[in-house]
Parts: C-alpha cells; structure tokens; sequence
C-alpha cells in the first residue's frame, strides 16, 4: 500500500503587482473535458490563496513543476500561509476514485479555492493544464492582483490512453530546445507520447559509439537550406556535407527527464529495413550489394526510397540488434518504433543472400521476409521487455501479433489491422499528417502537396462507427504527425502544428458527445490568445468558405449550409444559374451567409470569407449538383 503522508506545503501565492484584476466568465478548454458544468458563485485567486499539496512530497516532480509553471505565470509561490481555506489543493485520493481512472482529475472552484483532485500524478497534471487555461489569456505577460474564477466542476478523463505526437528530426534537425517546446505544447493539450522520428535517409540522429559512422557520416548532408524540398538539386558526393548533427545520449536522457515531468512517453523510431539511405551511406556492406559505395545522406525528394538492409545477411541482424541495444536504456518506454514503412524490395528480388534466406525460410515473396527480420528484431526487444511499434506496412508480411500497428496510410489500415488482432494507434494521413497545407496553397508558405484544413483535422475519429467494437478495443488512440521535409525553422513547425494540433488533442482527449466544431473554433479565440503570449508561432488555418450540399431532393433542390474556421468570420455568397455563371460582365449582388438555403442542383455558388470587415483569399466557386 502506498505510504500515506499529508504534506501541508503552504504556499502563498503572491500575487503582486499593480492592482490589475480578470473577471473571467467563462471557460474555453482544450481539450474539452469529459464532464463540465458551471455554479453559481465563484472564486478569486489573490495574493491571499495559499497552494496545498496532500500525499506529495515537496520534492515531488508534479509539485515542482506546477510551482515552476505558476511562477512563469506570476502567481509567486511563497512558503507560508494558512492552506485550510482560500487555496489551491492539489490531492491524490488515498481511495481510488474508479471514474478517473489513471489519467483523470476532477477540478472544482468552490467559494473556498480550487480543488483537484486524482487518483494518480499525472491526472493531477492535467488538472493543473485545465486550470491554467481557466487563468487569463495574457496570465505569462501580465501581473494580476485578483482574478474572479466563476465556480465550475469539472470530472475529467480521456477517451484513449495513446495520444501521441511525432516529430521528424531527420529531414530538418530540431535543436533541444526546439524538441522541449513541442513537449510544452503537447503537455498543454493532454498529449502523452512523443515519437520521436530519429533516423532515415536524410539523417542519423542518435548517437552511437558502437557504429560510429552513423554519427561522422550518416548525420551529415549537402546544405540545401532555402530550396524548396522539391526543388533541390541531387548530393553530388564532392560537396561539403555541413547540414545536421545527432543528439548526444545525455541529450536523449535530458530530452526524456523532460517528457517525463510533463507526463509524456517517449518512443524514439529505428527505422528499418527501408528508409536508411544514411546508414548505408555509412556502412555500405549493410545493403545487399555491399561492394555499392553510391549511397548518401539524401537532399530533397528520394523517391522511390530503393536504400533497403539486407535481410539475408547475419552482420544486419547484428548490427540491428547492437544498435537497439545500445538505445534501450535511453528510453524507459516500453515500446521501441521500427518504421516498416515504404521499403522497396527491388535489391532483395535480385540479391543472392535474400533469395538464400528466403528458400531457407520456405518464403515464395519477399513480404514475408520483412514480417520474418520485423519478428526477430521483435524477438529481440521483447527479451528486453520491449515491444515494437511499426508503420501499418508491417502486416502485409504477417508480422508478430505483439507488435503494435501505427495505421498511416488511411482509417481503412488500421481497421484491417484492428480486425486481424493487432493492437493499432491511429494516425491516418488523412486526417493527421499536419506538415500538409492547412489551406489552399496559394495563401500558405510552401509544405507538403496535400491538404488537411482544421475543420477536416477536427473531423477525425480514430474508431470509426463501422468498426465492431469488439475490434474497437484494439484501438489504443490516435496521433498527429509532423514530417518536416518543408520544414526549416521551428517557428515554421508551430506553425503547422497549431492549431491543427489542438483539433487533434482534443479528438484523443473528449469523448465523442462532448466534441463539437462551432464550440472548438470559439474556443481558439483564447487559445490562440493565450499561445500568442507565451511567443508560439500560429497557422493562419484556412479561410476557405466550407460548403456542404446534399444530393439534390425530389424537385431538384440541393441544400447547402456554408461553415468556417475562424471565429468571427462572415461570408458572402452568390448563386448563379450556368449561364449567369459564364457571363463575365454579369456581377451579382453578394449576400451575408446566415443560415442554410437551398438552390437548384447545377448552380454555381461564389463565395468568399470576410474577417474584421476585409475579404480574405479570394472568392471561390463551387459546382453544387
Ligand atoms: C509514412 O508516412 N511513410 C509513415
Ligand atoms: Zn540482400
């Protein structure tokens, strides 16, 4: 049984300053939570508030870190006060409280202070998030010396336990500090798995001193910074290989201590067999022609990706096997992420070693013998206690049913490997891979040629309602992607990531009833707000009007509602017969969207968003039919 102690850490929150006070009136939490409801009354934090901790110690990480975090928001911890009445308490049950589970909380501000309450340190975490997004929006830029908080209760828990964000430090290399400001975003939104995206063609990102010239090599490319990745010109070899670097290993630790007081796993990705242009760059005796000196760190577009490991020679397992191992006790997560994805088998077809381990295998295609180098790595990691994670391609050979399937291709993916058994996280790229434009590309800085707005972001599922439940269960959650092979600043990460990531957080976080999209855009006013002052860096989303139209009724009429993402958007809209639609000189009057309407099928709809009085983008049109 857990020792039960009552640390009473009286904490005067001091907050001083000249007299400025918030009267807060309402809430716009992401994401939204479980259960909410609003009471009359309230409470107001002043320099008289006392902060409480009951079954932590003071040198606990959770304490130490909402304190760090409340003195970032000037509310100046200060050891002393009376911690009874007029407090913020922070406690974990000493009877397990079934409906939170082990991430949930339940937040009250009752007349007499603000109560959270968990089962275990990180529901308290993210009681301590929800109530710092009930603080006022400017809270880091401003000293107050009252906020009035209407009393609420809030029960709260997440819908999946895998809410994940990943990170490709391959294509552009994230410094450290670049790497903890994405945890500090994906801690404000609830989210608890980092995948860190390590290694591929562009770049070796770990260090190792078993192999070094995955470090002296592999980590290092031609400079092709400026050029737009589709632009690039191919490595000619002779050139000064200046762009990259690799995390040390007390990097990694450091990285990870810091995920982990913010409650965030962290799975680092091997990626294998395809993708690994670099370590062949390295160790070239490791494809299947190992006499091929050609390979090289890649620039810019590689596709089709043809680098493969040899999956008939016994140094590759070898090599696979002294790598993992030399990562494993950098990474207290259970699971170990092997990518899978993408591998072009061309070089096994033709190598003499591959064709031999596939008749000693009895193999007919060369699937198989993936799923067979996937489980013996498989094999390897679980006398570790680890288990693989691997791209949705590694079913197509069969691989282990231990291996959890990260579904990217589509929804469809990860149902099929739901149904045949696998535990699944989904993160279709469909709906998640967030380096894709989030409008159309004209109005955005260049990115990934394909498109997920917010509003399409915040549609995302990941069990869909055709999916028996009882393959459902094998859904553990869902995750949003970041591929930075257009990005080259963290700035422009962030810009990428929010909003999008927070439409994602909350698809992870709230149950199905509790989400609703007019709510979340009104949401993001504060949101962004609150992000803008902290210096984040904010998509300009989409301002694309969202038409919808149903097929067309019994007297051929279509109804069409028209949506948008920014709160605070008008938009004008015009309907037009064919041929008032082809005639140029014809300028009709545009009218002020508020409500749904019908129109005859084959009419031409303009229309064009309007924000704080000014058109924006352009006028589009639409053939509803
Ligand atoms: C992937 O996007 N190839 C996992
Ligand atoms: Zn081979």
């Amino acid at each position: 049984m857990r020792r039960l102690y009552s640390l009473l850490c009286a904490i005067v929150v001091l907050l001083c300053g000249c007299g400025r006070r918030a009267d807060i009136h309402d809430y716009s939490i992401v994401p939204e939570p479980s259960f909410m409801v609003m009471k009359d009354g309230g409470y107001a934090l002043t320099g008289s508030t006392s902060i409480c901790f009951t079954n932590l110690e003071q040198n606990n990480p959770t304490v130490k870190y909402v304190l760090g975090s409340l003195r970032q928001l000037h509310l100046r911890p200060n050891m002393s006060g009376n911690a009874t009445t007029d407090c913020m308490l922070f406690t974990i049950n000493d009877t397990l409280n079934s409906e939170l589970g082990d991430e949930g909380y339940l937040l009250e501000v009752r007349s007499d202070g603000i109560h959270i309450t968990a089962n275990t340190e990180a529901g308290l975490f993210y009681g301590y998030q929800t109530l710092v997004q009930m603080l006022p929006d400017d809270v880091s830029q401003r000293r107050y010396t009252r906020i009035n908080l209407p009393a609420c209760t809030i029960l709260d828990s997440p819908r999946f336990a895998w809410r994940g964000s990943h990170l490709d430090v391959s294509r552009h290399f994230f410094s450290i500090k670049d790497v903890k400001r994405h945890l500090d975003i994906m801690a404000a939104f609830k989210l608890n798995r980092f995948h860190w995206h390590l290694t591929d063609d562009h770049g070796w990102r770990i260090a190792s001193e078993r192999y070094p010239r995955l470090n002296d090599v592999g980590s290092w490319r031609a400079d092709r910074t400026g050029v737009p990745w589709d632009q690039t010109q191919p490595n000619t070899g002779d050139e000064r290989q200046s762009y990259g670097g690799y995390y040390t290993k007390d990097e990694i630790r450091e990285v990870v201590a810091y995920a982990a007081e913010r409650h965030i796993e962290v799975i680092p990705e091997i990626e294998i067999p395809g993708h690994c242009a670099e370590i062949l760059a390295s160790y070239p005796e490791l494809g299947c022609q190992g006499d091929d000196t050609s390979y090289q760190v890649q620039v810019g577009n590689y596709w089709p990706p043809r680098a493969i490991l040899c999956a008939g020679s016994d140094s590759v397992m070898q090599f696979l096997f002294d790598i993992l191992d030399e990562i494993i006790p950098l990474f207290p997560s259970q699971y170990i992420h092997i990518g899978g994805d993408e591998a072009l088998k061309d070089n096994w077809q033709r190598c003499p070693r591959c064709q031999a381990r596939m008749r000693q295998l009895g193999l007919s295609n060369v699937e198989p013998l993936q799923a067979w180098m996937i489980d013996r790595v498989a094999e390897h990691l679980a006398q570790h206690d680890k288990t693989i994670i691997g791209w949705d391609e590694i079913i197509d050979g069969g691989a282990t049913l231990s291996a959890t399937v990260m579904a990217w291709q589509n929804i469809s993916r990860g149902m099929e490997a739901a149904r045949r058994g696998y535990r699944v996280i989904m993160s279709p790229c469909e709906y998640c891979y967030l380096n894709f434009y989030q409008g159309e590309a004209d109005y955005q800085p260049p990115a990934f040629p394909a498109q997920i707005t917010l509003h399409h972001a915040y549609s995302f599922d990941p069990v869909p309602l055709e999916l028996n439940s009882r393959w459902a269960e094998n859904i553990i959650g869902g995750q949003c992607n970041l591929w930075a092979e257009y990005i080259e600043t963290y700035d422009q990460a962030e810009y990428m990531l929010l909003p999008r990531l927070l439409a994602t957080a909350e698809c992870l976080w709230s149950p199905r009833d509790a989400k609703s999209w007019p709510h979340f855009r009104a949401k993001l006013v504060s949101q962004e707000a609150r992000l803008r002052n902290l210096g984040y860096h904010i998509g300009s989303t989409s301002q694309k009007p969202i038409v919808v139209y149903h097929q067309a009724d019994a007297n051929g009429n279509c109804h069409v509602t028209i949506d948008w993402e920014r709160e605070g958007t008008e938009v004008y809209y015009t309907v037009l017969s064919n041929q008032q639609a082809s005639d140029t000189a014809y300028h009709p009057e545009m009218l002020r969207y508020t409500k749904p309407f019908s129109v005859p099928s084959g009419s031409t709809l303009k229309a064009q968003c309007h924000y704080m009085g000014e058109p924006v983008e352009r006028l589009y049109e639409y053939h509803i039919e």
